[in-house]
């Protein structure tokens, strides 16, 4: 995977050269950057309100409700000091301070839509480097740590992990100090320049704090739940251990693109929260079969709450999870530790209303054997597989295509359905047995060549291989055949 410039969050614009990346990175910095005019009219226009109420009424609410206003503006004042800071600091990891702030002045202003990303950007905050964030974390975090770790419990520095969609980095970073290899890839601008801050500077552990809900006014049980600050970081990767043996990387733009060109690269995918960003979760599903290495495991958590349901434009196949699975399966992964979790994202827990979902937990893994996965070429080539037993791979091993499976299981009639994973199962299972049979031939055999012979010899000589004696009997010549018979007659 090549490390890209970023494409445009959330818009889709293509790709383009440099000068354009500089321009949306400079519109995103602008978009943080008037975080404080935009909360401001924000909060005038709630004061605005307040003034079209009667006399009596204003009476009723004034003293409150100004005091409460004025402390907005005071928390809208550390939200963009904090949001400076990460445009200052970012701006010159990314190379481009000068350039950016000199695009700055030339910009429209920033967007309703760059506006609500900004702040939900706040919010990822609290969800990723907060001790408040914490029990989203270890609601859908810790289950996939938990199966990484049991998957591979050593060499991990050997160990390729990718993460798509990570977001502020902190799962990614999760990997990286179990002393895994990762690679993070994100094409959210906004997500990028913050998890560079994060990620890269040295922080004192809660030194310093936003107020995320402070634009809120529905669901409030008091104004004071509008104010809660919260401080981060409840841990500093910018200060962590600088000899460490495995790597870490970010690769910015858009999951699709910057993989294209990668084939079997990565022990694990990880995607949290991420397959329902596709326009058509098919083509994630074929990618990450792609880049996995024969063996490796997709770990997935998540709900499918699909991002470009109702966008106007946009192409968004939504497929409900019993689909998405079957196809999971059908590309020839075996699903395992299938399981729902609960858990929420980004919330406010101090609000009346909270979403809660039940995220899809599954591990998928790709079978060590390239036989077992139906690439689109293995597919072309299917028709053929159907009518021969056993083929040859190109390194010469005995393959069993499970197309192969399927056939057989086809003639045995009154079966329960063969799933994709029982079938691949089964293919395994034959070749394990195939590998068998041809060790104990090989200790056996007398020439520089394992016929037919050798193979029906030993099978007749192993009382518990008697249920393959009749079909691999012993061979005889003609004439040997023509006397058994002639004797047989002449006794009868
Ligand atoms: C719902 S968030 C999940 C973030 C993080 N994994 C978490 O658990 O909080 C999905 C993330 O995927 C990113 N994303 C969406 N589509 C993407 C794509 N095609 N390529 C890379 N990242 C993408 C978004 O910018 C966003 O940060």
């Amino acid at each position: 995977m090549n490390p890209s410039t970023s494409n445009d969050d959330d818009l889709n614009e293509e790709h383009k050269p440099t000068d354009a990346d500089s321009m949306h990175t400079a519109k995103i910095m602008k978009a943080m950057l008037s975080y404080r005019s935009f909360g401001r009219e924000k909060l005038c226009e709630v004061i605005s309100s307040f003034r079209s109420l009667s006399n009596e009424h204003i009476q009723l609410v004034a003293a409150q409700h100004t005091k409460h206003i004025r402390s907005c503006f005071d928390c809208v004042d550390e939200n963009q000091k904090f949001l400076e800071m990460v445009v200052a600091f970012s701006a010159n990891m990314f190379g481009g301070e000068d350039q950016a702030i000199q695009l700055l002045n030339e910009l429209a202003p920033a967007t309703n839509h760059f506006m609500d990303k900004v702040k939900s950007t706040l919010r990822q905050v609290i969800r990723e480097w907060s001790s408040t964030g914490a029990q989203e974390r270890e609601a859908t975090y810790r289950p996939i740590i938990e199966e990484l770790e049991r998957r591979f419990p050593t060499d991990r520095e050997n160990i390729q992990i990718l993460v798509p969609g990570a977001g502020l980095g902190r799962l990614a970073w999760e990997f990286v100090e179990r002393g895994f290899s990762v690679q993070a890839n994100e094409y959210s601008m906004f997500m990028l320049l913050t998890s560079c801050f994060f990620l890269n500077k040295p922080l004192e552990l809660n030194s310093l704090t936003i107020y995320p809900h402070t634009l809120e006014t529905s669901n409030l049980w008091s104004y004071e739940d509008a104010l809660q600050p919260i401080k981060f970081p409840d841990i500093s990767p910018g200060m962590s251990d600088e000899c460490r043996k495995n790597t870490f990387s970010m690769c910015a733009g858009d999951f699709l693109e910057v993989t294209k060109e990668d084939t079997e690269q990565f022990d694990c995918v990880v995607t949290a929260w991420f397959i329902d960003t596709a326009n058509n979760i098919i083509s994630y599903i074929e990618r990450i079969r792609e880049i996995l290495k024969p063996g490796g495991v997709w770990i997935n958590v998540g709900p499918l709450t699909y991002h470009y349901s109702e966008m106007e434009g946009e192409v968004s196949i939504e497929l409900p999870y019993a689909e998405v699975l079957r196809i999971v399966r059908e590309k020839g992964f075996i699903v395992e530790n299938e399981r729902g979790l609960e858990s929420s994202y980004s919330a406010n827990y101090k609000s009346m209303l909270r979403y809660l979902y039940t995220c899809a937990f599954f591990a998928a893994s790709k079978p060590k054997m390239p036989s077992e996965m139906k690439s689109p070429k293995d597919e072309a080539s299917d028709a053929t597989q159907q009518a021969g037993t056993s083929e040859s791979s190109e390194d010469g091993a005995l393959v069993v295509p499970v197309s192969r499976i399927k056939m057989i299981y086809d003639t045995v009639p009154d079966v329960l359905p063969l799933s994709a994973d029982g079938a691949a199962a089964l293919s395994m299972a034959v070749e394990c047995l195939a590998q068998d049979l041809l060790e104990k031939v090989y200790k056996r055999a007398k020439n520089d060549e394992i016929d037919y012979d050798d193979v029906s010899a030993m099978i007749r000589s192993e009382d518990e291989l008697s249920w393959l004696h009749e079909f691999v009997p012993k061979r005889l010549t003609y004439e040997k055949a023509c006397s058994i018979i002639q004797n047989k007659e002449n006794a009868d």
